[in-house]
């Protein structure tokens, strides 16, 4: 499947919807309740195209008033949304009104830390924390939107492939929304904090005896015979609401924007996500200039990567095998609408070995900011941009961290277990003062 020509960004001014589903590949429309999981005419993937924020006048509000608009939803204020992800609402599902579900969630620091500039060799470079989210990972910024958009359409229950951050994820909005919730993850290939998350929160959790790509085609064949709601990040819903990401950070930089945007990309929800909502600040007026995307892989699962190099005249298709459990991903859904945001941002893909990625996770964490392992992608993707000349020292970067340093407590026990190279291994002692003094002494 292909994409189509630009279609327009928003909807006709004359259109009375508030939102409308529309196919990226034929351009069909569909109602905003629609809860087909793709287009029912070619079966390609669905996208939200909402109306101009309005004024109460009804007139297309200027970027002046828009962004005054964010600031007056922020937490910190007493009317304010206590959401990072609502208080974008009017680009996300503006007639959401309070029947949402949600934590809240986002409101995600923005990190400067000198430990991390000096690792990578950029001095401007700041961490967008999203492990901060309520499950620990980005993934609640979608499905705050999907399992709210699951409850406007009256699905009976929620199913999602996962490779542990989106089961968890989905499994604490389902429960809050009181739906049953159906997880796909492969099999031994998740990371021991997301599994016990998804149990913890009451999920049905099925373990595949296959790949995150096997799960996902499964759970589509299901989702379509079955009549159960799909949130995979394939789901529109999910990608307006992990737009916000990107326009938090543009918020928190007072609206001038990045040289570069970093982020880690396995399935490629998020690269697509990170486009649009460029697109969208842009044509609005809310950023004059386009930061250029950087979706970083696992050289393991790089097909996206490899399509890169060669202009993307090739759709790859590889069997993906990485240590970061979270982008092993071999045939990423969202490939053409992540072509059209790296496009559009004059952006990159580049790969990471396994053993960059797990030299920067330990930069990361030894700088008290921590991160599991398909995160630390993005800072291993600076230091190596910086070290090819694309990225320059002082350009200002953002990379975002997708989730938090307790997700994955198997490597980090392997990592630091005697013996292993930089380990910080626990030290057994009896309790005395003497074995103290003993161990801080050899320790000098
Ligand atoms: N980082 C983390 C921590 C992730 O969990 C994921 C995806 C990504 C990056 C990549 O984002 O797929 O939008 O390109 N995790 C999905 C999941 C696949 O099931 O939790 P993407």
């Amino acid at each position: 499947m292909t994409l189509a020509a630009p279609a327009p960004l928003f909807l006709d001014d004359h259109d009375p919807a508030a939102s409308r589903q529309r196919c990226a590949a034929c351009l069909a429309q569909l109602d905003e309740r629609d809860p087909s999981p793709e287009c029912p005419r070619c079966g390609g993937l669905l996208e939200a195209v909402h109306r101009r924020p309005r004024g109460a006048d009804g007139a297309p509000l200027p970027p002046e008033a828009l962004r005054a608009s964010f600031a007056q939803h922020c937490c910190a204020r007493p009317l304010g949304h206590p959401s990072g992800v609502w208080r974008f609402g009017a680009l996300v599902m503006p007639a959401a009104g309070d029947a949402i579900t949600s934590h809240p969630e986002g409101n995600t620091p923005l990190l400067a830390r000198g430990a991390l500039a000096r690792y990578t060799g950029c001095d401007g470079l700041l961490i967008k924390h999203e492990g901060h989210n309520p499950t620990g990972s980005f993934k609640d910024r979608g499905m705050t939107a999907a399992v709210t958009q699951a409850v406007r359409v009256g699905a009976t229950a929620v199913a999602c492939a996962s490779t542990g951050n989106t089961s968890a994820s989905l499994a604490a909005y389902a429960a809050q929304a009181g739906l049953p919730g159906l997880v796909f993850v492969p099999a031994g290939k998740i990371a021991l904090g997301k599994l016990a998350q998804t149990l913890a929160y009451g999920a049905r959790t099925l373990l595949v005896r296959g790949d995150f790509d096997a799960c996902l085609r499964l759970v589509q064949d299901a989702s379509r015979q079955l009549g159960i709601y799909l949130a995979n990040s394939i789901n529109p819903w999910r990608v307006e609401g992990q737009k916000t990401i990107v326009l938090e950070l543009l918020q928190q930089l007072g609206w001038d924007p990045p040289e570069f945007i970093v982020l880690p990309a396995g399935n490629l929800g998020n690269t697509a996500a990170f486009g649009k909502a460029l697109r969208e600040a842009h044509a609005l007026g809310l950023i004059t200039r386009m930061p250029r995307l950087v979706s970083v892989q696992a050289a393991g699962a790089a097909p996206f990567a490899r399509g890169f190099a060669d202009g993307f005249a090739t759709r790859y298709r590889v069997q993906a095998e990485t240590v970061a459990t979270a982008i092993r991903i071999g045939d990423p859904a969202s490939w053409d609408r992540a072509v059209r945001a790296i496009r559009d941002t004059d952006g990159i893909v580049t790969a990471c070995t396994d053993a960059e990625i797990l030299e920067a996770k330990r930069a990361i964490d030894a700088a008290g900011v921590g991160c599991e392992p398909a995160s630390a992608a993005s800072v291993a993707g600076v230091r190596q941009l910086v070290a090819a000349g694309t990225i320059r020292p002082g350009d200002r970067v953002v990379a975002v961290l997708t989730g938090h340093v307790l997700k994955d407590p198997g490597i980090l026990i392997e990592m630091h277990q005697d013996g292993a190279a930089g380990a910080n291994a626990p030290v057994e002692i009896d309790p005395t003062v003497a074995a103290v003094a003993a161990v801080l002494s050899a320790a000098a």
